[in-house]
């Protein structure tokens, strides 16, 4: 990191990044190994609001897999040869071997976490944590907006680039709000503790995906005496097709195919495809619930209970201990009443809108018709010709860049064309000398 300059300024950075998740984690790596093969330096410093690294630590569930290959982990698909790698991690963890007996390409997500840290404990000095950006307001020079101003807790730092990569947020049903009864799936693991010695008597899960699939089978086997309700507008769970054709959807090339093809296109691809990631479970755990229900079925100890074609009309807490949930049938227009322990929804998450961070900046983003940024191939924020330094985009980028955008797929690809575009950019001189900041930073910024 740039030390504070002999005439009293602070350093500007090429690039700074707001949230430390995978797609971050990518590009600090990727910085990491351009400076360590001596390319001319790369400064960039990334901040994430969480204390440590952590990665949907909420639903790091002991069994649960990961849906993406380990070959796709931070660095593979960008640089087969990087020491970042999924299997320099086993390697080191003294694991390759038992791993490989494994035959699969699907490690433990519980894993795949381990991974992660590992990775961010080696670029650690390009990490602030305990640091949530809460703006990036811009520094105009003659008219030209040259640099961002990236605040957090008091201090600011100057950059000639910022990539947001804030993550997904968690959606509740409308008109629902998280309590200590009602919970988003998200926060499973850091409120299911707080059920223990409690023994309950019946717990409901609404949502037809991934992790409502998850989390029913979590529940049902963690509380043996408890009733588990699966509320489902589908007719039953579906599986996620991950067959090889498919497949590519993912791949770096379906990311040029999409960003060329026309709205229309675009919009029936993401609908043909929407059953490789969308509200859909991986066939093993579909098997095992419908094991685990057929055999209660058998002995006459039904407990895993699923409403089907059935959606959440309304929730109350009529005490604190209890949560009633009304479920209605699409079929019949039938309520039922679930009186539970606790209700996890498991209804997806949405990407983090960027233009909130960006306050007076927004205005100089282009947008489509939907009010979405307009994204270039780059993942860089489409602005007005005033604005010379870079607002890229990591996640957030679907309608644009297509269905791996908030996915781990093209992390590694990703964070190379971010770190070319960043260079190239500078190279042809597109992005002027910012000033540099005085030290303390905060003291020259007034908001
Ligand atoms: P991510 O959400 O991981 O990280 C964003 C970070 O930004 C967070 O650490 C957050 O704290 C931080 N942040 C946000 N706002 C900030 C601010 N203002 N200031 C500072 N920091 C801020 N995908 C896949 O391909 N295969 C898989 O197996 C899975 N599995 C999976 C399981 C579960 C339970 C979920 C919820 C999701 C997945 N995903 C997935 C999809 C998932 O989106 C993906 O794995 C990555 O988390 C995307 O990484 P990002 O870094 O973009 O976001």
């Amino acid at each position: 990191m740039p030390q504070t300059l002999r005439d009293g300024t602070a350093p500007v950075h090429d690039l700074v990044g707001v949230g430390f998740g995978p797609s971050n984690l990518a590009l600090a790596i990727a910085v990491h190994e351009h400076n360590a093969a001596g390319g001319p330096p790369v400064h960039a410093v990334f901040l994430e609001r969480q204390p440590v690294f952590g990665w949907h630590r909420g639903m790091l569930i002991e069994d649960a897999t990961m849906q993406v290959s380990f070959l796709k982990d931070l660095v593979t698909m960008r640089n087969p040869a990087s020491s970042f790698s999924f299997l320099c991690y086993l390697q080191e963890r003294g694991r390759l071997i038992d791993f490989v007996n494994h035959k699969s390409l699907f490690p433990l997500r519980i894993e795949f976490h381990d991974y992660l840290e590992w990775a961010a404990g080696r670029v650690g000095d390009l990490v602030r944590y305990g640091a949530e950006v809460t703006a990036v307001r811009p520094v105009v020079v003659d008219g030209i907006v040259t640099a961002f101003d990236v605040r957090s807790h008091g201090e600011t730092l100057r950059a000639r680039n910022v990539v947001l990569a804030g993550g997904l947020r968690p959606v509740l049903p409308p008109g629902i709000a998280a309590s200590r009864r009602v919970w988003h799936s998200r926060d499973l693991l850091s409120n299911v503790d707080g059920l223990a010695g409690t023994d309950p008597a019946r717990l409901v899960v609404v949502g037809a995906g991934q992790s409502a699939a998850e989390v029913t089978a979590f529940l049902h086997e963690r509380f043996p005496r408890a009733e588990v309700c699966a509320v489902l507008s589908r007719y039953g769970y579906s599986p996620a097709d991950d067959s090889p054709f498919a497949n590519r959807i993912f791949d770096p090339l379906a990311v040029d195919d999409y960003f060329k093809a026309s709205p229309q296109v675009k919009s029936m691809l993401l609908g043909y495809h929407s059953n490789t990631n969308y509200s859909v479970v991986d066939t093993d755990l579909i098997e095992t619930l419908y094991r685990r229900a057929y055999r209660e079925q058998v002995l006459g100890t039904r407990r895993l209970r699923m409403l089907n074609v059935s959606r959440l009309v309304a929730v109350d807490e009529p005490t604190g201990d209890r949560v009633r949930a009304t479920v209605q049938s699409m079929l019949t227009g039938e309520h039922t009443v679930l009186d539970a322990d606790v209700l996890v929804c498991a209804t997806g998450y949405a990407p983090a809108d960027p233009f909130p961070l960006l306050g007076s900046v927004a205005a100089d983003c282009h947008r489509d018709e939907l009010g979405r940024a307009v994204v270039e191939r780059d993942y860089r924020i489409r602005t007005e010709p005033a604005v010379h330094a870079g607002i890229y985009l990591q996640g957030g980028t679907e309608h644009s860049h297509g269905i791996s955008s908030s996915l781990l797929s093209n992390t590694a690809t990703r964070a190379a064309e971010i770190l070319a575009s960043v260079h190239h950019r500078r190279r042809t001189g597109s992005v002027p000398a910012p000033p540099a900041p005085p030290v303390p930073a905060t003291a020259a910024v007034s908001w």
